[in-house]
């Protein structure tokens, strides 16, 4: 509250201490504009509230594919991180699954590596998985460019992270033991968690640093090693399924806004998600006089697991809710061409609805359609990726991650770099809504809001 002026009395009190007591308000007021000032006196509480607002945003709108990455809080984060080890090098390869799955993975892998004082890296290679069987995830390494941009990804790490070597491949790090071998690790298994669910995050993450260096330490004593060093590297791997781990707002909501910002996709799929979602404004300029569209990700693909909302619970409240929101086109993401057909055409009966899918879009450019043949179903999900982040509604599931880091992405245009967590539940944030189950923290694969950069 702001000191006042006292009011005018009935009794006048000379000019004199009338203006004094200006002065003093005035200065009181002047110096509470510093909060410090007011609430570290010692032994006296001032009960000033401050007016202070949140910075202004950059002008920078992070929801975006190609959003530049912005480099302090990674920065900052790599620099508090002191002890670097030399000849600690870590593998973030054992990843599966789709985009939404792969990146949190390398996120999560490489913001251990930092907090372990890892002074090496190698490019992460991208585990891909049978067209054939979705739920079969283990068919061979592809390259970091299988999904990512390279040049982009090295750019932004060294610019952020100069402590880190980033090796092309395993084969590249040096006196790396022939054949070729890494120890394993488990992240959360260093530092005593307890907690009564396995799925639980890794809420001790404060502890890694220590506790992983201690191991390093250990171990060479136990099993006669030398100290890491480039002649005698440490190469560390994880475990599967190291991705929901890591309470991203512990590194506070710039780091948790823009970290994901490393790992923008591949140019070329980047550019044909971007033509794609320019096509799907004409198409609904066509279908409804206005560029407006929604952007649909039904997940009823057969590996989808059995506790997940299912064909009519996802379709229904999406046509529901997109056709009481006026919109006259709709973009469905779908790797499932009969459930595609079957929701476009409810929505063409019951709420004259136009709903094309990538595929029919691409039909008449011809060339962007070779284009998106030529590349595997996970990486035609990017290019869904894409257009999905640029439609004006999204509707989802959770918890398939990639709508999940949708709508997380979507979300970072709400504040920016300072964006607050999606709210789980509800009704989304304005510009996602995601179906599905919210009410055990475990069974609905919910703590996965908690460990995912979007
Ligand atoms: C690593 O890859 C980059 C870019 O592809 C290349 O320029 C560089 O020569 C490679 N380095 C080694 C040691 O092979
Ligand atoms: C991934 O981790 C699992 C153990 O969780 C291990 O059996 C497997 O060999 C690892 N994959 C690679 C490529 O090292
Ligand atoms: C598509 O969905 C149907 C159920 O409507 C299911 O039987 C089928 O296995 C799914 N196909 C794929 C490729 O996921």
């Amino acid at each position: 509250m702001r000191p006042r002026l006292p009011a005018p009395g009935p009794l006048a009190r000379p000019r004199g201490v009338l203006l004094t007591v200006c002065l003093i308000s005035l200065a009181t007021i002047w110096l509470c504009r510093l909060p410090k000032m007011c609430l570290s006196g010692e032994g006296s509480i001032s009960h000033t509230v401050t007016h202070l607002t949140p910075p202004a945003h950059p002008p920078i709108d992070l929801s975006k594919a190609d959003s530049p990455f912005i480099s302090w809080p990674l920065a900052r984060v790599c620099a508090e991180s002191t002890a670097w080890a030399p000849g600690v090098v870590f593998v973030c390869d054992n990843n599966s699954g789709g985009i939404g799955n792969i990146r949190n993975y390398i996120l999560t892998c490489v913001r251990y590596a930092i907090d372990a004082g890892a002074s090496g890296l190698v490019l992460p290679q991208i585990s891909t998985r049978s067209e054939k069987d979705l739920s079969n995830l283990m068919l061979g390494q592809r390259d970091f460019s299988y999904f990512f941009d390279e040049a982009h990804f090295r750019r932004s790490l060294h610019s952020a992270c100069p402590q880190f070597t980033l090796y092309n491949t395993t084969a590249d790090i040096p006196h790396a033991p022939d054949p070729f071998k890494a120890e394993m690790i488990t992240p959360r298994n260093f530092g005593l968690r307890g907690g009564c669910d396995k799925r639980e995050l890794n809420k001790h993450t404060g502890v890694f640093d220590k506790a992983f260096r201690k191991h390093v330490e250990q171990s060479a004593v136990d099993f006669s090693l030398p100290a890491p060093s480039l002649e005698h590297p440490r190469i560390i791997r994880f475990t599967w399924g190291v991705q929901w781990d890591w309470p991203v707002f512990r590194d506070g909501p710039e780091f948790a806004s823009s970290y994901g910002g490393l790992l923008r996709f591949y140019p070329d799929i980047l550019g044909l998600g971007q033509r794609a979602a320019g096509y799907m404004r004409e198409y609904a300029m066509q279908n409804g006089a206005s560029r407006k569209f929604a952007g649909l990700h039904l997940r009823t693909e057969n590996d989808a697991l059995s506790r997940w909302p299912k064909f009519d619970e996802q379709s229904g409240a999406y046509l529901e809710r997109a056709g009481a929101m006026g919109f006259k086109a709709a973009y469905l993401a779908t790797g499932n061409q009969t459930e595609a057909a079957k929701l476009t055409r409810a929505a063409k009966e019951k709420h004259g609805m136009a709903v094309v899918t990538k595929h029919e879009l691409l039909k008449s450019h011809p060339a962007d359609l070779e284009a998106l043949k030529a590349l595997t179903w996970d990486q035609q999900g990017l290019v869904d990726f894409v257009v999905l982040l640029e439609c004006e509604y999204f509707f989802g599931v959770s918890p398939s991650s990639f709508s999940m880091t949708v709508a997380g992405k979507r979300h970072l245009k709400t504040e920016g770099l300072y964006t607050r967590p999606w709210r789980i539940g509800g009704d989304g944030d304005g510009r996602s809504w995601l179906a599905g189950k919210y009410e055990h923290y475990w069974e609905d694969w919910l703590f996965m809001f908690d460990s995912l950069w979007p």
